[in-house]
């Protein structure tokens, strides 16, 4: 039934049954440019590689001899092994020695995914046998994988959004800190979470003192383009509202003072303050578990700063985090209710409408 000036969301199954979670990763997650990590996580030289989950495929993201980054399936072309132990935490990241070794049989992979030796088989004709490879691309530093190949590129998904935040030099940040939180709930509820700024009163209150307008009128009419006001004498995320840290070089006056936002559909977040990033890469692992990663990005000139220390941006936005898990992590239970058929965005929420059109876009046949 229509509700003037209400739009209904996903219908609360979208949020709650595995087997649309099981269709997500096949029509959605296979289909779409996925972060998974950063440029920085692979140091230069050959063989260096960082193993990701992407729609419940193993991927080992390898650094060529060529210094080209590649994706490949972390499964073996004789008899399917794993190539890299998932059940090793410290397998997660690390450097082949030269070529991948299988340690089943021995099937030898070049750092390019291709054959090179299969023991004791001569026969075996090398060029039919390389790495599955998934597509991959980067953007500011982060890096994209997509399993099934597509015709929109990287750079045709994101839009506008490279434009948007053109002075940040994200390439050129690194990770001085990662958080890791697992969240009991739909990875589209914490987007349609980060999507509004209509909790941010009831939820945040530390956040509001920080950034006044925030609370007023439920979040709206804010102006994410030009970048969001502090309160009078702050001009970053931290808990007193200022830093030791310098600006980034390149950006503008508002940039200097604003704060900033970008959803990169599906899974990077962005919060962009005048000294760090918070990035927020989310891992959905069922229909109501999301593992989100919270990476905390500075300038390396001041990473490389005496007395660096990043503590002042990690304890507010932990704050705020638990505050937003908590919050979505109501939502997922009360959504298991009999009585709940789907819920409703009112105009305030309007740009978490727009995650409802994308994936109902993508989720019809
Ligand atoms: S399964 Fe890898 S060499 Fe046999
Ligand atoms: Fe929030």
């Amino acid at each position: 039934m229509p509700v003037p000036g209400l739009e209904p969301s996903l219908p609360g199954p979208a949020y709650l049954d595995e087997d649309t979670f099981t269709a997500e990763r096949e029509h959605l997650f296979a289909r779409s440019w996925w972060c998974a990590g950063r440029e920085e996580d692979l140091p230069p030289g050959p063989g260096t590689y960082v193993r990701t989950d992407v729609a419940g495929e193993q991927l080992l993201v390898v650094r060529g001899r060529d210094g080209a980054l590649r994706a490949f399936a972390n499964v073996c072309r004789h008899r399917g092994a794993e190539l890299v132990d998932t059940r090793d935490p410290d397998a997660a990241s690390g450097c082949f020695p030269g070529a991948i070794r299988c340690p089943y049989h021995s099937w030898t992979y070049a750092l390019d995914g291709t054959l090179r030796a299969t023991p004791h088989l001569d026969s075996v004709e090398h060029a039919a046998f390389g790495l599955h490879r998934a597509e991959l691309d980067s953007w500011a530093g982060f890096l994209f994988v997509r399993l099934e190949r597509g015709t929109a590129s990287l750079a045709g998904e994101l839009g506008p959004i490279p434009a948007r935040v053109a002075n940040y030099p994200l390439a050129e940040l690194v990770t001085a800190e990662t958080l890791h939180y697992a969240v009991q709930a739909n990875w589209k509820v914490l987007a349609e979470n980060f999507n509004e700024c209509y909790h941010c009163g009831p939820v945040h209150p530390e956040l509001c003192e920080l950034v006044p307008a925030f609370r007023r009128g439920g979040g709206s009419g804010l102006d994410w383009e030009r970048g969001i006001p502090h309160r009078d004498g702050a001009y970053t995320f931290t808990t007193t509202g200022t830093t030791a840290r310098r600006p980034f070089p390149g950006l503008d006056t508002d940039e200097r003072e604003r704060h900033k936002g970008e959803l990169v559909y599906p899974n990077l977040f962005l919060s962009l303050s005048c000294d760090h990033v918070a990035a927020f890469v989310l891992h959905p692992t069922s229909a109501a578990t999301t593992h989100v990663e919270c990476r905390f990005l500075f300038h390396p000139s001041e990473v490389e700063r005496p007395g660096f220390d990043p503590f002042d941006a990690i304890e507010l936005w932990n704050v705020v985090n638990r505050q937003d898990w908590a919050i979505c992590e109501r939502v997922q239970r009360g959504m298991a209710s009999r009585w709940f058929d789907h819920g409703w965005f009112a105009p305030l929420e309007d740009p978490s409408v727009d995650i409802r059109r994308w994936w109902a876009a993508r989720m019809s046949p």
